[in-house]
């Protein structure tokens, strides 16, 4: 497997281009730059080394340099087969991170790198899905290396984690980034609501205007998508289980109704559940000629691509990252980025200035983890408030906003009964 090394792309070429993207990201992300400044000179994570597995992208690329401008060893890996950015791991690459990234890979390859990150001993891990945790504690050869904690980026890890920690199993803290409001409340919302608009245009640019589309999930990522395209003209439909966010979609002014009836009316669908097998063949084959279907959950199987990929007649990639699924009775439906992130696969993932503000959770929680790790169980918790609430004042301070302060005598009222 060591051949699989050359795979990292190195060319010069693809290392300028990274080195712009990550210039452009870095100064659009002030609240990361800001946060980085802030610890550059102590160095604190001079002698750590840190593991990440993150979609590599020129957002992650700032949080990565800052790290190692913060004194780390810092080795990485793409959080998914097909979202690593190329350039930008050639970049990193070239700074002297260890990278072990490239985009197409198989899931084989994919779970490879992994094991190279942990083979550097990294005492902290930063993870987004929780695919390395798991390895470092079901993996026999890595399931006794010392860690002193980790962080988990998106709600789908969030869900896996738990569920360790639930079985009494965790053998080190995490602390739960995707919790934090300054997290999921910007990042799944708005960050996922613009880059799944932009991963859909680029996948396959029809007009979104007077379309139905399907929105599967009302929670933070389904109500970005849903706005955005309302934003776009769309006819929104949301489909649910949970009985109070249907009543939010509702309310918001969206059509809401089970998926068997959706599914033969939509133009296009959005899956946004991190749920199993959302959009299952039963409701692909009640869909309308020519529907399009893509995913935004964190894992491949919220849509039965298995079905379209494996059993239809025909399967033809028409445009980037867009296959035209032939069924057996002869409809033809579409399938972007192969049920895998639309966001990141068909476009770029989220904005910088929505990453600057999840990145600044993830680094203060990893000098969290360094600094008390002594003390912390091994319990998942959520991002300290004192953490959120920085990170919620340096992104307003970054856009230039300025808020009031309660006087005392509003400080005395709220107190008072
Ligand atoms: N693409 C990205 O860049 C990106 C960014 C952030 C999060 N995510 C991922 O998106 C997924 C959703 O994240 P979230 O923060 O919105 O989670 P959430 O828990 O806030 O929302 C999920 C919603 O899906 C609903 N749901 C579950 N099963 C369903 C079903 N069968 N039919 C309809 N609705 C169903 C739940 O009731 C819930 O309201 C996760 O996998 C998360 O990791 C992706």
């Amino acid at each position: 497997m060591e051949e699989l090394l050359s795979k990292v792309k190195t060319s010069s070429k693809l290392v300028q281009e990274g080195k712009l993207s990550y210039q452009w990201a870095r100064s659009h992300m002030q609240i990361l730059d800001n946060t980085i400044n802030r610890f550059k000179k102590s160095k604190p994570l001079k002698g750590v080394t840190l593991g990440f597995c993150l979609h590599i992208t020129k957002e992650t690329s700032v949080l990565l340099m800052g790290a190692k401008e913060l004194g780390a060893t810092v080795a990485c890996c793409g959080g998914n087969p097909l979202t690593t950015q190329d350039n930008i791991a050639a970049f990193l690459a070239s700074q002297g991170i260890h990278v072990y990234a490239w985009h197409g890979q198989s899931v084989k390859e994919y779970d490879w790198c992994i094991d190279q990150v942990l083979k550097h001993k990294p005492t902290i891990l930063t993870d987004d899905g929780a695919d390395m945790n798991i390895k470092a504690h079901f993996d026999k050869r890595f399931s006794t290396m010392k860690i002193l904690g980790a962080t988990e980026e998106t709600t789908a890890g969030v869900t896996r984690i738990r569920a360790v920690e639930n079985q009494g199993k965790l053998r080190y803290p995490v602390i739960l980034v995707n919790e934090a409001y300054t997290k999921h409340m910007f990042d799944n919302r708005y960050g996922t609501g613009q880059s799944t608009i932009d991963g859909y245009l680029r996948g396959m640019n029809l007009l979104m205007a007077s379309k139905r589309v399907v929105v599967v999930g009302y929670g933070w990522v389904g109500r970005g998508v849903a706005s955005r395209f309302h934003g776009m003209g769309s006819k929104v439909i949301v489909t649910e289980v949970d009985p109070i966010k249907a009543l939010e979609a509702h309310m918001d002014g969206f059509e809401v109704m089970p998926m068997s009836q959706a599914a033969k009316i939509g133009d296009m669908f959005v899956t946004c559940t991190g749920m199993t097998s959302v959009i299952r063949k039963e409701h692909i084959l009640q869909m309308k000629n020519g529907a399009i279907m893509g995913n935004v959950g964190h894992f491949d199987v919220e849509i039965d691509s298995k079905f379209l990929l494996k059993s239809s007649k025909s399967v033809k990639e028409v445009r980037p990252n867009l296959d035209e699924c032939t069924l057996k009775n002869g409809k033809v439906v579409y399938l972007i980025g192969q049920g895998r992130l639309a966001n990141l696969v068909a476009a770029e993932g989220h904005p910088p200035e929505v990453m600057a503000q999840s990145f600044s959770n993830q680094i203060l929680s990893v000098l969290y983890i360094l600094k008390n790790h002594k003390k912390m169980e091994n319990k998942i918790i959520n991002v300290p408030e004192e953490i959120d609430k920085q990170v919620a004042v340096d992104a307003l301070n970054a856009m230039n906003v300025k808020i009031d302060k309660l006087t005392s005598e509003q400080i005395k009222y709220a107190n008072s009964w």
